[in-house]
């Protein structure tokens, strides 16, 4: 049996790592249930002939896969009775859904309740995202904050192991899968990424239609040690962000989605609140930096809850530069 601290006893502060509202307590241990849940739907979805489309699409016009609407109805079901949770934005739903009247609820909940998801049917890892933030009380509009306004953000990933990795503020903890008791038990107890890296992430099939400064950082990676740079990059795509941030998490490393000749007029391709937000607050907590480009992520005011944003993330060093790269 393991002996690593659990989840609620990391939440309830017995390792002096945090210190937190009950009632958000009880939303994190919500939404670690809805992860645990729709981990087991995904082992099992061959078996329950849960794979492939749903035959709809999205609010952003995306076909949705039969496990994006079982992962968005776990998430909202096991947090419908959260004593503290007002609303929850999901990425399955066009509008906000409100459990409760905002004068009720404490906290809101933004959520990617499946992302990845092109990787299902081919079996690599996904993830869960998810951001907390507090409530104003003045209604709906209210939903649309910035970055700067979460209290929690974290994903879970379903990878060889699956894993609860969030932030409360006070630095990135990662949790792992006791599976034979289902508790989450903390493993890796500091997360920080290095500054400098060796590593990027890109969906380079889209390099047509970069931008000069992107083009110019990747050109420069790939050149190695022959080119300014001075030294060799390697290069990984997941096509998942929880994966390719996780990783990242534990080795460094830069990823970009940035806006394109092809995105700009959509904004880019991750949204703002439920993917772009979370991410950068962890990556920020374990030390890293997330730009748009130019703009700090977590400033950007949101004016939708579907908007999309660029998003360049990582070792601070590397974040850095690039953000030189669009100044000039
Ligand atoms: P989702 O499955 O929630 O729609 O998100 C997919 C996102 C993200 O996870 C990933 O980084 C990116 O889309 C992959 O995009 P490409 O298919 O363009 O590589
Ligand atoms: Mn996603
Ligand atoms: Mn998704």
């Amino acid at each position: 049996m393991p002996d690593q601290p659990t989840l609620r006893q990391v939440l309830n502060g017995h390792t002096g790592q945090v210190s937190l509202d009950p009632k958000l307590v009880f939303l994190i241990e919500d939404i670690a249930t809805a992860c645990r849940t729709i981990g087991s739907r995904l082992r099992d979805a061959a078996f329950e002939g849960a794979h492939g489309l749903a035959g709809n699409t999205n609010v952003q016009g995306e076909d949705q896969k039969k496990l994006d609407l079982i992962a968005d109805d776990i998430m909202q079901r096991s947090c419908a009775t959260s004593p503290a949770l007002a609303a929850l934005v999901s990425e399955e739903r066009e509008d906000p859904h409100w459990f409760k009247t905002p004068e009720a609820g404490d906290y809101l909940l933004y959520c990617d309740p499946l992302d990845g998801s092109s990787n299902i049917d081919v079996n690599l890892s996904v993830g869960s995202i998810f951001s907390v933030c507090g409530v104003d009380r003045d209604g709906d509009r209210q939903l649309l904050k910035p970055g700067t306004a979460q209290c929690c953000a974290g994903y879970a990933i379903y990878g060889p192991a699956m894993m609860l990795v969030l932030s409360v503020g006070t630095g990135v903890l990662g949790f792992s899968c006791d599976y034979d008791t289902g508790e989450f038990r903390l493993t890796h107890a500091r997360m920080s990424i290095p500054e400098e890296t060796s590593e990027f992430a890109i969906n380079a099939s889209r390099q047509r239609f970069w931008d000069a400064p992107i083009r110019r950082y990747v050109d420069e990676c790939l050149a190695g040690q022959e080119g300014p740079r001075g030294r060799d990059f390697n290069m990984r795509w997941t096509a998942s962000m929880v994966a390719d941030v996780h990783r990242i998490l534990m080795r460094g490393g830069v990823f970009m989605y940035p806006a394109d000749a092809d995105n700009r007029a959509r904004g880019g391709k991750l949204r703002l609140l439920y993917e772009a937000n979370p991410m950068a607050y962890l990556i920020e907590q374990a030390g890293g930096a997330a730009t748009g480009g130019q703009d700090r992520i977590l400033t950007i005011s949101p004016q939708s809850h579907h908007q999309r944003v660029p998003v360049i993330l990582g070792s601070s060093a590397e974040v850095a530069r690039l953000a030189e790269y669009h100044a000039g």
